[in-house]
């Protein structure tokens, strides 16, 4: 395992609710942070079949573009019901014909394919967000953390904080929706914690704990 040396870091993300997410993380452990969207990088194709791949593919270019260490994060929402689905095309089911992206119609999309596989009671939506970070330095040399959050996708849609699908995913063991949270409760986690709550927080987590750990 690489540690991480200095205290410069691109994420390589053009996602604001991700880079704002990010932020919220990463500040407590004294990163100055820049994003891909900050340094105007171009946007690689997601081109892979899995998380890694696709986290891989986008914190490579941002640590090429950059010369210094990069961050990505490559998540979405796995629906048991849906064989997985939307899983690693969870950005996609948002898009649309004109390239911007609408995730009220992408939430509207999941309930109807829920619908028509008669998943209608609690116990059928069962689902989990994921969130691989992938670390990547200059030369090529990758590291992965990956994080699950298991929870229910509830209908309708509740609470405008958060980002995505948040509003109908419902964390095991919350009333609350991710989208009625706030940032800090949905992390569930700062540095030194023992557990997190979000996807990302637990990936987080993983990282703190392996390539910055003294
Ligand atoms: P990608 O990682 O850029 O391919 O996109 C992941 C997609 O998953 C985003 O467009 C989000 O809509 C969704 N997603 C990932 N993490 C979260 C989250 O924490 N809350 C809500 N949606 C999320």
């Amino acid at each position: 395992m690489r540690r991480l040396e200095g205290k410069t870091l691109i994420v390589a993300s053009h996602n604001e609710g991700k880079i704002r997410e990010i932020r919220d993380l990463i500040g407590p452990l004294g990163f100055s942070v820049r994003s891909a969207a900050d340094l105007a990088f171009e946007e690689p194709e997601e081109t892979g079949t899995t998380f890694e791949e696709n986290a891989a593919i986008k914190a490579l270019a941002s640590a090429k573009a950059s010369g210094l260490p990069a961050l990505s994060d490559d998540s979405g929402l796995v629906v048991d019901a849906l064989d997985g689905a939307p899983g690693v095309y969870t950005a996609n089911w948002a898009e649309r014909e004109d390239g911007t992206r609408d995730f009220r119609m992408a939430m509207d999309k999941v309930e109807q394919a829920l619908a028509e596989r008669g998943a209608t009671q609690r116990a059928e939506r069962t689902g989990r967000f994921v969130s691989v970070l992938c670390l990547a330095w200059p030369d090529g040399h990758t590291e992965f953390f990956r994080g699950e959050a298991e929870g229910h996708l509830v209908w309708p849609p509740r609470g405008e904080k958060g980002f995505g699908y948040d509003p109908v995913f419902e964390p095991l063991g919350h009333a609350q929706t991710f989208g009625e949270m706030e940032a800090a409760t949905k992390h569930g986690w700062k540095p030194g914690d023992a557990e997190a709550l979000s996807h990302r927080a637990r990936a987080f987590k993983l990282f703190a704990e392996t390539c910055l750990a003294a």
